[in-house]
């Protein structure tokens, strides 16, 4: 079977060394072993279709986080006075829909109440179908090589071009999440001005899904979708190269939604590569995460170099277009270093892989976790409906055309 790796285009982004191409550019032969311990999810069948203009997916099967959330207090709606729209208020579909703004099917522009141009978004979150850490780096950060995919856990976000001169609002009646400059969207935000020029405010309003500390990518998912939005509402002075390119500025993993979904990445995991998607969408998939989320910078450090694996981060990639996804290359280098500070995250995955053996799914660590990814089954087991404590959601691995943004998966 030959490689279907297209890489149709490698970026990485500014902070990275200049002029250096990734190893993954040479061709890839697919003749990685077959020899399987667990089962192989995706090998043989190809590409769904992701579902454009879906609406956004209520895909929880139920989400002790969100419903907590949701019981803070309420903090959406005008704060100081600049002008907002009116998602959740039966707004959205009322608008006359401005042709002139609306450049395609993944997002919405619409006039909001007060006169300003909204785009609605959907904001992805990711996982890691491997992740190997390649090497301590002197400035703390981690060389890594990792494919990650975007999938369509995803938060809703809405944009319109704010009144004031001085600053963005951001709404979120999430309790939990910071709304000032400590927030990715405010930094993509302030990023977009520095790098344009552009002295142009906005109001983002954020509805939250996806859990934080969970390894997904959920802030810098919004990062992304931030950056993206406010190129479009100012009339797509950036490319979306340019957009990669900047967001390593100010985070590792905003750069991959840039891709088109499949990628593999390097470096702090800025260096972006795209591969075509080396499973089906329609893959099955649900994750698991406990209430307790964890600190990235906490797993990088106790990660010890000795223990890691010592697969070829090209051979997994092989492996994984050759067999699907196998317990043989969905490696998570993190996984160790995280089960060691949140034993009972290593027990959860032992339980997860008892109970979904029968379904043939292959269970891993996303990121830095908490997050637990059963792949190839969309059956949550029975001891973990039943534990209210435990994030569960269905999921499904997404992918987008150049210049439109992600849509949640029709599947
Ligand atoms: O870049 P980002 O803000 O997402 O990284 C958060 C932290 O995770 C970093 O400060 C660093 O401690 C750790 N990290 C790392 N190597 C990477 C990415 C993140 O050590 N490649």
């Amino acid at each position: 079977m030959s490689s279907r790796s297209s890489l149709a285009f490698a970026t990485r982004a500014r902070a990275a060394t200049p002029g250096a191409t990734p190893a993954v550019k040479r061709s890839l032969s697919s003749s990685a072993s077959s020899s399987r311990r667990g089962g192989a999810v995706g090998a043989g069948a190809r590409r769904g279709g992701g579902g454009k203009n879906a609406a956004f997916s209520s895909v929880l099967f139920s989400s002790s986080h969100s419903h907590r959330h949701r019981q803070h207090q309420h903090r959406m709606g005008r704060r100081g006075g600049e002008n907002r729209g009116s998602i959740g208020r039966g707004f959205r579909g009322k608008m006359t829909t401005m042709a002139s703004l609306s450049s395609s099917s993944s997002s919405t522009m619409q006039q909001n109440p007060d006169g300003f141009a909204q785009i609605d978004l959907f904001s992805p979150s990711k996982i890691n179908l491997f992740l190997r850490i390649v090497r301590r780096r002197e400035d703390g950060y981690h060389d890594l090589a990792s494919l990650f995919h975007v999938i369509d856990l995803g938060d809703e976000m809405s944009f319109a071009k704010s009144s004031s001169e001085t600053k963005d609002t951001l709404v979120c009646e999430d309790a939990s999440i910071p709304l000032d400059e400590s927030n990715l969207v405010i930094k993509a935000l302030n990023l977009f001005r520095a790098k344009t020029g552009i002295k142009q405010y906005f109001w983002v309003e954020l509805k939250k899904t996806v859990p934080s500390g969970a390894g997904l990518g959920g802030g810098s998912g919004n990062a992304a979708t931030a950056l993206y939005a406010a190129n479009k509402l100012c009339g797509d002075v950036a490319t979306e190269e340019e957009l990669l390119e900047w967001s390593g500025d100010i985070g590792s993993d905003i750069s991959v939604f840039f891709s088109t979904g499949a990628a593999y990445c390097t470096g702090r995991g800025e260096i972006v590569e795209d591969v075509e998607p080396p499973l089906p969408l329609t893959t099955k998939m649900c994750l698991v995460k406990p209430s307790i989320g964890l600190s990235t910078p906490t797993i990088f450090k106790a990660l010890d170099l000795d223990k890691r694996s010592k697969a070829e981060p090209l051979d997994l990639l092989k492996s994984l277009n050759a067999d699907g996804c196998t317990y043989e290359n969905a490696i998570n280098d993190l996984e160790r270093p995280a089960f060691s500070k949140l034993p009972e995250l290593g027990e959860l995955k032992d339980k997860l892989i008892d109970a979904t053996k029968e379904d043939g799914a292959v269970v891993f660590m996303s990121g830095s976790g908490s997050t637990i990814v059963l792949l190839g089954t969309d059956t949550v087991p029975k001891f973990a409906m039943e534990d209210d404590d435990l994030f569960k959601s269905k999921a499904r691995l997404i992918s987008r055309k150049k210049g439109e943004w992600f849509v949640p998966s029709n599947v």
